[in-house]
């Protein structure tokens, strides 16, 4: 299955690279190392546009190669690292420590780079000495960029480079002191809330800013409905505009945090029942063109913290597939060919990865996803292969296992077991 179609066939793989796709080939590779794939989807890995590996400086929340283990077993070939780590991935030394890291991790890592100096908002980053690095996404993720003229230099000057910025739209003024989403749960538990203005007023002024400068903008982790209608309305406009939803937006409503778990605290915080409707709908309809997981870990001991104090974020990397199987599918909304395009094939077009998202075909790069669409399973609290714990889907039943992973032709996964 790939952005082509679905077809049934068997994919022979040789040096990184898929080298034939038919019916009956098994039997003409004796001697070649068979990956049972009956029943599954075999499909383009995986590619998240919105990874936190916390690497440098978070390593007891995870690492790049826990990070990276993670998004194997849940399907992914490619992560795009958030650049909030400490030091910031700013400049060309921080970004290249990363990419290091990453080579011998189970999964390819990209890098981001910070829009501005460590990420304070108040001075644009260097990145052309990123941007030579390989880098093509730019975000102060964690942040929006405040300054309307600072961003609107930091898109002019992102066009001439080739590069996409990327936005966490929320506007500080209006979100800072709070902790979730405003509305009747906040009220309830006494808990500060955030207005859905505080996302959509910065949704407003990025699209104007593509607008005058002409430069193309990714949108992050949207979660409101207003959001998404004014994505909508720049799409039919034509502006180039792209935008993301994460799972737990598209899963879970502010009513999670009524037990004051901090494990529901999350930026942008978990919306309302209309909103969770909206990005389904987004999504089925393209608006919204990717789903990526804002994999936020946390250390135990920070997320144990009360409410106000904790530490905003939840894992992601492994239920990502499943939820969106489970949420999307069989709620009727998208079909798995659907589903596969938002976690694949369009967000690797989004950050320009060219050996990733297929198609699954003779000369392309082997990184594949091999998921059995039938296997069900419970979610426990283990966390799985992250260092951190903080998953809000425990005890949920989801549908959609991952069998194996290819990763330029080597299985890192095979039978939902991490091979490094
Ligand atoms: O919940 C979140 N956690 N949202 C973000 O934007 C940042 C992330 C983190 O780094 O923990």
């Amino acid at each position: 299955m790939d952005a082509s179609g679905e077809r049934e066939a068997d994919v022979v793989v040789a040096d990184g690279r898929i080298v034939e796709v038919g019916p009956g080939l098994a039997s003409q590779h004796a001697g070649a190392q068979v990956l049972d794939a009956s029943g599954c989807l075999v499909s383009p890995g995986l590619v998240d546009l919105h990874t936190h590996l916390r690497q440098p400086g978070k390593e007891e929340a995870e690492t790049i190669e826990t990070g990276s283990r993670a998004a194997a077993l849940g399907g992914y070939t490619a992560v795009l690292a958030m650049p909030n780590t400490t030091p910031a991935m700013d400049c060309a030394a921080v970004v290249r420590e990363v990419l290091e890291l990453g080579r011998s991790a189970p999964c390819d890592v990209h890098a981001s780079g910070a829009i501005t100096v460590e990420r304070a908002g108040a001075a644009l980053a260097p990145m052309a000495e990123m941007a030579e690095l390989g880098v093509r996404i730019f975000t102060d993720d964690g942040t929006g960029v405040q300054d309307d003229r600072l961003m609107r230099r930091a898109l002019e000057y992102s066009v001439g480079l080739g590069v996409t910025l990327a936005q966490h739209c929320e506007v500080s003024s209006l979100s800072e002191g709070t902790c979730m989403h405003e509305g009747e749960w906040s009220s309830r538990l006494g808990l500060p809330g955030q207005p859905a203005e505080a996302e959509e007023l910065m949704v407003m002024r990025d699209i104007a800013l593509a607008r005058l400068t002409g430069a193309r903008i990714h949108l992050l982790h949207l979660s409101t409905a207003g959001s998404v209608a004014m994505v909508a309305a720049a799409k039919a406009s034509g502006l180039p505009v792209s935008a993301e939803a994460a799972p737990h937006h598209f899963t879970l409503t502010d009513e999670c945090c009524k037990e004051y778990d901090a494990t529901f605290k999350v930026h942008p915080p978990l919306r309302n029942a209309a909103d969770v409707a909206a990005l389904k709908a987004g999504l089925a309809d393209g608006s919204i063109d990717a789903i990526a997981t804002d994999h936020a870990p946390h250390a135990p001991e920070d997320k144990e913290r009360p409410f106000d104090q904790a530490p905003p974020g939840m894992l992601g990397l492994e239920f990502a597939l499943a939820l969106a199987f489970t949420e999307l599918v069989d709620g009727g909304a998208m079909s798995e060919a659907d589903v596969l395009g938002t976690l694949s094939w369009k967000p690797a077009a989004i950050a320009q990865m060219v050996d990733h998202g297929g198609p699954v075909e003779a000369g392309h790069a082997a990184n594949l996803c091999i998921v059995d669409p039938a296997a069900r399973w419970t979610v426990d609290a283990s966390g799985g292969a992250s260092r951190s714990r903080n998953v809000p889907y425990v005890g949920r039943e989801l549908r959609g296992k991952v069998r194996h992973t290819v990763l330029f032709g080597e299985p890192v996964v095979i039978g939902g077991e991490a091979q490094r």
